[in-house]
């Protein structure tokens, strides 16, 4: 697989361009344009005497507040330092040398496994489909994959990010726990990154009992809003999590980042204005790329929107411009699966969201798309 850079690197563009981290507008990482919950920025103003101990390895009252979140079990779940950490740790303790992604997607998953020396082949979801998916085509493939592709190593995990980034699709619940039924009965994992799940609920398969050996990646960097902390867990059957637990650093996970997402999974008014105003806002700047002429938009479950820029326009292109403006949004050129006028932009504040669409406008006419 061609590597993808990740969005959101603010101090590099800093550095390079000169400009506060401050004056930069960040559309390349997708993060709620609320910011965090004021109960977690009370809890990380109170912090002071969290700084002097050790954190909890345990991470255990964060579980159990997650337990309480999701009616299951706090053996049910591993705290990780970021989803990413937690992607990086399944290869090795779950014996990975296979995993079959369904691309285009999120470039972690094979990087993961190249740490490993391990393999990754994809199913790519059609750009005619409007990116949907692939699960059927994955549903009806599996045997043969399990078997022998092309002479490689027989796949044991199968990997879906719902919703995808960086389409921006979802996959219906039942769908997925169809898949993840059949993946188990091959004796295969089935991994579920729902990152971004928060925004689409109904997508998630974590509110019912799991399938045998399905796991569910979480985050608390998208819609709670808090990248800097590096806070993600994962959702399994406990014996998955004790092997999984066995492979991480201790202390992973900082204390601060323990309490302030524990304040924030129980902001619930917080969460619900957070998706009202994602609702709205994401469908107005629909309709304001809507305009751009020759562009094309895909639909979005989540809090991002992927956009294929004119024929004539190339997204590195688009991207530098952009940049020197102090706007960043994430080029997907690079993504495999994805052609090289793709990028994907997160839905930020009403404000941040004009300020991109006119400048994408002016970009499109001076180039005389
Ligand atoms: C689909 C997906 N999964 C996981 C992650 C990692 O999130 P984090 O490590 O911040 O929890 C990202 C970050 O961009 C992502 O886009």
């Amino acid at each position: 697989m061609r590597g993808a850079t990740h969005g959101g690197d603010v101090y590099a563009a800093a550095r390079e361009s000169g400009r506060d981290v401050r004056d930069l507008l960040d559309f390349s990482a997708s993060i709620n344009p609320l910011g965090p919950s004021p109960a977690a920025r009370r809890t990380i103003a109170r912090a002071n005497e969290l700084l002097c101990h050790y954190p909890d390895p345990a991470c255990w009252e964060l579980r159990q507040a997650l337990a309480t979140f999701w009616h299951r079990s706090p053996e049910e779940f591993l705290i990780g330092n970021g989803s990413t950490e937690l992607i990086h740790l399944l290869p090795e303790a779950l014996r990975i040398r296979h995993l079959l992604v369904m691309g285009p997607t999120f470039s972690e998953y094979a990087s993961a496994m190249a740490r490993v020396g391990g393999q990754t082949s994809s199913v790519m979801a059609a750009r005619a489909d409007g990116y949907r998916p692939p699960l059927e085509q994955v549903l009806e493939d599996l045997a043969k994959f399990r078997n022998k592709r092309n002479n490689t190593n027989p796949v044991d995990a199968v990997m879906l990010c719902n919703p995808n980034s960086p389409t921006g699709q979802a996959c219906d619940a039942a769908m997925v726990r169809k898949l993840a039924r059949q993946v188990a009965r091959l004796g295969q994992w089935c991994l579920v990154d729902e990152t971004f799940a928060e925004y689409c609920e109904q997508a998630s398969i974590v509110p019912e009992e799991l399938p045998a050996r399905t796991l569910v990646l979480r985050s608390f960097t998208k819609f709670y809003g808090l990248p800097g902390l590096r806070v993600g867990y994962v959702v399994a059957n406990p014996r998955i999590i004790t092997r999984i637990k066995s492979q991480q650093p201790p202390w992973s996970v900082n204390m601060l980042a323990q309490r302030a997402a524990q304040a924030a999974l129980q902001d619930s008014r917080h969460s619900r204005r957070s998706l009202r105003f994602m609702e709205q806002e994401r469908a107005r700047l629909v309709n304001g790329l809507e305009r751009l002429p020759g562009c094309s938009l895909f639909p979005s479950a989540a809090n991002f929107l992927l956009m294929e820029l004119p024929a004539r326009l190339k997204a590195t292109r688009v991207v530098s411009v952009l940049r020197r403006q102090g706007l960043l949004i994430r080029d997907c050129s690079q993504v495999p699966g994805l052609n090289d006028r793709s990028i994907r932009l997160a839905v930020r504040s009403r404000a941040d969201n004009d300020r991109l669409v006119r400048s994408l406008s002016e970009i499109l006419g001076k180039s005389g798309a």
